[in-house]
């Protein structure tokens, strides 16, 4: 046990059982039955317990069997988690490879699910590590009986567990990965899942032919999931080199190189400004200007290295981290399709009803931030009124006056929920 404890370092793995027990529906209470060394002994090396190590596979059922969601517990979270994803890895507080060894050529891996074997709701890769979960579904009361739209539904984690609490489920995504991923994985709910493809800003005419109205709850998790950035074929991430694409919904028209490539000097410096609030905008619009005349920009690593040489790192960031924001926000229109979910929101959501939307950098959070606050203000001023106006777009009560944020436990485990804010709203009766 001791060697066990040692080999985790800083990770409170308890914690780590815990979230992923709320994850998946289970009472973190049972935790206070389980037995902790064999648990850490199937920790220190998951790729052997999955390989066949006949030792390893027999401790993961002997702890398993008096709980049949624990054993689940251990495919759906804790294996994909350390296992598969090398950018989760890479963000881990103890960094990679520290926890889960790489597997060496020619070993068997857990994850991802062999090419002979076609995915199943059972031997999903990893996809996306759902951020403020506690948080979600204390405010949102999932329950028997209740309809709640998620319009990002990502890998599925947060519609999962509203799924798990009884709840109905009508989801959206733009990105068709993320939607057969989703669907594979909540399979077991059809009966109360529904998901359908397509931009949330959209989500009115949608939901409208669907013929589904009267929501308990609204959520969105805004932005990209890991699932994007660990896949560098989709050309988010800086950090690994794929094609210039970064589109959520890939049958748009309009790729990231099509933006750098083709965006005059003052076009790329207004969405750098506007899109992320790089303070460099003006050289790096110049610099891509002049180095396209070269040749045209066609991958995601030849793009960072030109932002890294000519903006030499300050920080901890990555010195193209804004301009990617900057581009990504403008192949998918994300602010815009904000605004119009926000504006549209209201009126699809019952008395009582509540609004949560997640986001992940400042200029979203602000966008949501205003417009709660204006459709929660009773009365509106203007220096050019006598006197302040009922607000007829007044719609909500605030559940959060300031964002909720990850906490440090969660942060400890998943960094990527750092920048998560969370603002809720409650619809009123009028
Ligand atoms: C952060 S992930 C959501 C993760 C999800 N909550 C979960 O638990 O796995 C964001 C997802 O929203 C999708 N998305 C982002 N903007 C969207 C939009 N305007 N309309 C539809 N889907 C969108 C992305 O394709 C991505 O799959």
């Amino acid at each position: 046990m001791a060697a066990h404890l040692g080999y985790y370092g800083c990770v409170n793995y308890k914690a780590i059982l815990e979230y992923q027990m709320l994850l998946n529906g289970l009472s973190p209470d049972l935790l206070s039955h389980c037995m902790f060394a064999p648990i850490a002994s199937i920790f220190s090396n998951p790729w052997n317990a999955e390989s066949n190590s006949a030792a390893s596979v027999g401790v993961l059922q002997d702890v398993a069997s008096p709980w049949s969601g624990l054993k689940e517990l251990f495919q759906v979270g804790v294996w994909p988690w350390f296992g598969s994803s090398d950018a989760m890895d890479d963000q881990m507080p103890w960094g990679r490879g520290m926890v889960t060894p790489r597997p060496v050529k020619g070993e068997v891996q857990s994850n991802p699910t062999p090419d002979s074997e076609p995915p199943t709701e059972r031997n999903l890769p990893f996809y996306h590590l759902p951020v403020l979960m506690q948080e979600v579904l204390e405010l949102l009361q999932p329950a028997p009986g209740k309809l709640i739209f998620d319009g990002t539904l990502g890998g599925g984690g947060h519609t999962e567990a509203l799924l798990q609490r009884g709840a109905h489920v009508v989801a959206m995504d733009q990105d068709e990965e993320a939607l057969n991923h989703a669907s594979l994985r909540l399979k077991p709910y059809a009966e109360r899942f529904c998901a359908l493809r397509g931009n949330f800003r959209d989500f009115p005419k949608v939901l409208g032919e669907a013929g589904i109205s009267g929501l308990d709850g609204m959520m969105i998790d805004i932005g990209v999931s890991s699932r994007h950035l660990d896949a560098a074929e989709r050309g988010f991430s800086f950090a690994k080199d794929g094609p210039l694409d970064m589109r959520m919904d890939q049958s748009a028209a309009i790729t990231a190189a099509d933006i750098v490539n083709t965006y005059s000097q003052e076009e790329l410096e207004r969405i750098l400004r506007e899109n992320a609030e790089e303070p460099q905008s003006r050289r790096i619009a110049r610099a891509i200007v002049q180095d396209r005349v070269k040749s045209p920009f066609k991958t995601t690593l030849q793009l960072a290295e030109m932002i890294a040489r000519v903006c030499p790192k300050h920080s901890k960031k990555h010195p193209a981290t804004l301009t990617f924001q900057a581009i990504r926000c403008e192949v998918n229109l994300e602010y815009s399709a904000l605004r119009d979910f926000l504006a549209a929101a209201p009126k699809w959501l019952k008395p009582g009803g509540r609004l949560l939307v997640i986001s992940f950098h400042s200029i979203e959070d602000r966008i949501v931030k205003q417009a709660f606050q204006h459709q929660s203000a009773a009365f509106l001023d203007r220096p050019e009124w006598p006197a302040p106006r009922p607000n007829p777009d007044c719609v909500y009560r605030l559940l959060t006056k300031k964002p909720l944020e990850a906490t440090e436990n969660e942060l400890a485990l998943n960094p990527r929920a750092r920048s998560a804010r969370l603002r809720a709203a409650e619809r009123l009766n009028s």
